[in-house]
C-alpha cells in the first residue's frame, strides 16, 4: 500500500470545501471528510466530492453500542468511501460489529480503522480526565491489538506511534497519522506530533494534515511540501 497524504477538509460547508478543492487543478488529493462538514452538509458532500475524483476517508468516530454502530455502518457502506472509523475504545464487540455493518452484500468494504487515543490527549489528560494511568503508548499498542483482533485494517494514532503499532501488528496494519506539522510551525490543539518528513522516517502510512495546508496561503504549496517530505 502506497503512502499518501490525507487533507482534513474541515470547513464549515460545501461552498468553502469545494471552492478550496478548486484550488487543486492538477492533483486530486486524497480528501478527509470530518463532522463539521458532514454534519453541515450530509451525505450528499461526500457524493459530491467522490464525483470529483478524490478518494475520500470519512472520519465520523463512531463510538456507541454495538447494534448502532453496525446499522449507522451500514448506512455509511452505501457511500463509496475509501476509508472510514470508530473509536476502539468502544470495545472489541463494538469493532466487530462495524465490520459487520459495513461490509456489503458482495463481500466488498471500505478500510475501517480505529482511533487509539485523540491525538489532543495527553499523559496527563489521560490520567486526570478519563483515569487512565498506564504509560499512553501502552495504551495505544492495546488499543491497537484490540484493532487488529476485531479485524480492523489499522489504527489513527499519532505519527510517532507508527512505528511501534507496526512492530506490534505488522507493517501491513495501517497507521493513518494526524499530528502533523511542519517544522516551526503552529501545534495548534494537538500535542502528540511531527513532521511530514519524521512520520516517513518512522513508517506512517497515511498522514492526515488539516490546518497546516487548509490555512496556509498557498494550499497547494504547502499540500506538494506535504508529499515531497512525506511520500517522495
Ligand atoms: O488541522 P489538523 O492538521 O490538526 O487536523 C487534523 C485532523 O485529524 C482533524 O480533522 C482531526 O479531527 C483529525 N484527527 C486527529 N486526531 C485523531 C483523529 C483524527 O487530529 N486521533
Amino acid at each position: 500500500m502506497g503512502k499518501d497524504v490525507i487533507i482534513a477538509c474541515d470547513f464549515a460547508g460545501k461552498r468553502e470545501a469545494l471552492e478550496f478543492l478548486d484550488l487543486f487543478t492538477d492533483e486530486k488529493p486524497y480528501v478527509k471528510i470530518g463532522m463539521e462538514l458532514f454534519y453541515a452538509e450530509g451525505p450528499e458532500i461526500v457524493r459530491e466530492i467522490k464525483r470529483r475524483g478524490h478518494k475520500i476517508f470519512l472520519d465520523l468516530k463512531l463510538h456507541d453500542i454495538p447494534n448502532t454502530v453496525m446499522k449507522a455502518m451500514s448506512v455509511l457502506s452505501k457511500l463509496d468511501v475509501d476509508m472510514c472509523n470508530v473509536h476502539a475504545g468502544g470495545t472489541i464487540a463494538m469493532m466487530e460489529a462495524a465490520i459487520r455493518g459495513l461490509t456489503r452484500q458482495d463481500g466488498t468494504r471500505p478500510l475501517l480503522i480505529a482511533v487509539t487515543q485523540l491525538t489532543s490527549t495527553d499523559q496527563e489528560k489521560m490520567a486526570s480526565d478519563l483515569l487512565i494511568e498506564k504509560p499512553l503508548a501502552d495504551v495505544v499498542m492495546h488499543y491497537a491489538k484490540n484493532a487488529k483482533a476485531a479485524g480492523l485494517d489499522g489504527v489513527v494514532c499519532s505519527p510517532l506511534e507508527a512505528g511501534m503499532v507496526h512492530k506490534v501488528c505488522g507493517s501491513s496494519f495501517l497507521t493513518v497519522t494526524p499530528g502533523v506539522r511542519f517544522a516551526g510551525g503552529e501545534s495548534g490543539d494537538q500535542a502528540r506530533i511531527t513532521t511530514p518528513a519524521r512520520a516517513k522516517e518512522i513508517g506512517s502510512d497515511y498522514i492526515v494534515v488539516g490546518r497546516p495546508i487548509t490555512g496556509d496561503a498557498d494550499p497547494v504549496a504547502a499540500y506538494r511540501r506535504c508529499v515531497l517530505e512525506f511520500v517522495d
